[in-house]
C-alpha cells in the first residue's frame, strides 16, 4: 500500500489509475479505524479495481476545540490495518496540506434545503459544512466511482446523498454512487467508534444501555406511538447513572423530518458517556 500525503501526488497517482480505467472506491475516514472502517474497505476493495482510503481528522467539521484536539489519532496502526485489508491507497494529508488559510478561518457554505438544521445539524453548527468541504473535496482529487459511509453517521450519509444528487444536476461528480453500510457492533450491541478508545472499562459497560434501549424500543413500537416512544428511549437512558440523552428523534429515513408512523423511521441518538459524545441509530 502506498501513502501518500500531498494534494499533487494524489492528482498524479489517480490520473494514472483514469488512464488504464481502474475503477475507483473511495473511503473517507479521520482515522483512529476500527471494525466498522474495516468492513468498508473490505467492501470498496470488493467492488472496485483500486480503492483509496483517506485519514484527516478534519478541523472544519469540529465546532468543539477540546473534542477536535481529543480525537484520538493513530495513523501507525491505521496503515497497517490498511495494508492488511488490501486497500491501494492511503491519503494522510496535513491541515494545512488541504486547507489555505483562509478555508480554515472562513465557513464553508452549502444549502442543505434543512436537512442540517435537525439533530446533529442542530446540535452542532456548521459541522455538516464541514463535511461536505472535506468531502466534495476528496471527491474532486480521487475522481472515485463508488464512496462508502457508515450508517452509524446516518445524518452525515443522508446529507452526503444530497449532495451528490444535486451536484448530479450540473454533472460534477459523474456517475459517483454513494453506498451506505451498516452499523457494525461489538457482541454486546456497542456500536463501533473511533470515540469508544476514550471510554474506560467502565463507562464502555455503562455506554452498553444505549444500544440496549433501542433494541427494546422495537418492542415498544409495536404498541406505543412514535411520542410515546421516543420519550421512553430518552428516560430510559437517562435513568442509567453515567449517561445523558442529548436527544432522540425518531424521522423518516430520507427526508429526516419527524416521522408520524414508524414505516420507513429510523431512530436516532446522541448520549453523553461522561465527557464522550456517543451517537447511535435504529431502523424501525
Ligand atoms: O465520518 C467521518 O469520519 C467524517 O465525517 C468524514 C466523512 C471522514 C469526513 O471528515
Amino acid at each position: 500500500m502506498q501513502i501518500i500525503t500531498t494534494q499533487q501526488e494524489l492528482t498524479q497517482v489517480v490520473e494514472a489509475c483514469k488512464l488504464q480505467r481502474k475503477s475507483i472506491g473511495l473511503v473517507p475516514t479521520m482515522g483512529a479505524l476500527h471494525e466498522g472502517h474495516a468492513s468498508l474497505v473490505r467492501q470498496s476493495v470488493e467492488q472496485n479495481t483500486v480503492t483509496f482510503v483517506s485519514v484527516f481528522v478534519n478541523p472544519t467539521q469540529f465546532n468543539n476545540k477540546e473534542d477536535l484536539a481529543k480525537y484520538p489519532r493513530n495513523p501507525q496502526a491505521d496503515a497497517e490495518l490498511l495494508a492488511s485489508l488490501g486497500a491501494d491507497f492511503m491519503f494522510a494529508p496535513t491541515p494545512e496540506e488541504m486547507y489555505s488559510e483562509q478555508e480554515m478561518k472562513e465557513t464553508f457554505s452549502f444549502d442543505f434545503c434543512g436537512l442540517d438544521k435537525v439533530m446533529e445539524g442542530k446540535m452542532r453548527p456548521g459541522h455538516f459544512n464541514g463535511v461536505v468541504q472535506i468531502v466534495s473535496r476528496l471527491f474532486y482529487l480521487v475522481k472515485p466511482d463508488r464512496a462508502y459511509f457508515g450508517e452509524k453517521d446516518y445524518q452525515q450519509l443522508a446529507i452526503i446523498h444530497f449532495m451528490v444528487e444535486r451536484s448530479e444536476l450540473a454533472g460534477t461528480f459523474g456517475n459517483l454512487q454513494i453506498i451506505g453500510c451498516p452499523i457494525v457492533r461489538e457482541d454486546s450491541g456497542l456500536a463501533l467508534s473511533s470515540r469508544n478508545a476514550r471510554l474506560s472499562a467502565e463507562e464502555k459497560e455503562t455506554a452498553l444501555g444505549i444500544s440496549k434501549t433501542l433494541f427494546q424500543s422495537l418492542e415498544w413500537a409495536k404498541t406505543m406511538s412514535v411520542k410515546e416512544v421516543e420519550q421512553k428511549v430518552i428516560d430510559t437512558i437517562n435513568a442509567i447513572d453515567g449517561l445523558e440523552v442529548e436527544y432522540y428523534s425518531i424521522v423518516d429515513q430520507s427526508t429526516l423530518l419527524p416521522a408520524t408512523t414508524f414505516e420507513h423511521a429510523i431512530g436516532c441518538v446522541t448520549v453523553y458517556c461522561g465527557p464522550v459524545r456517543l451517537i447511535d441509530n435504529i431502523k424501525y
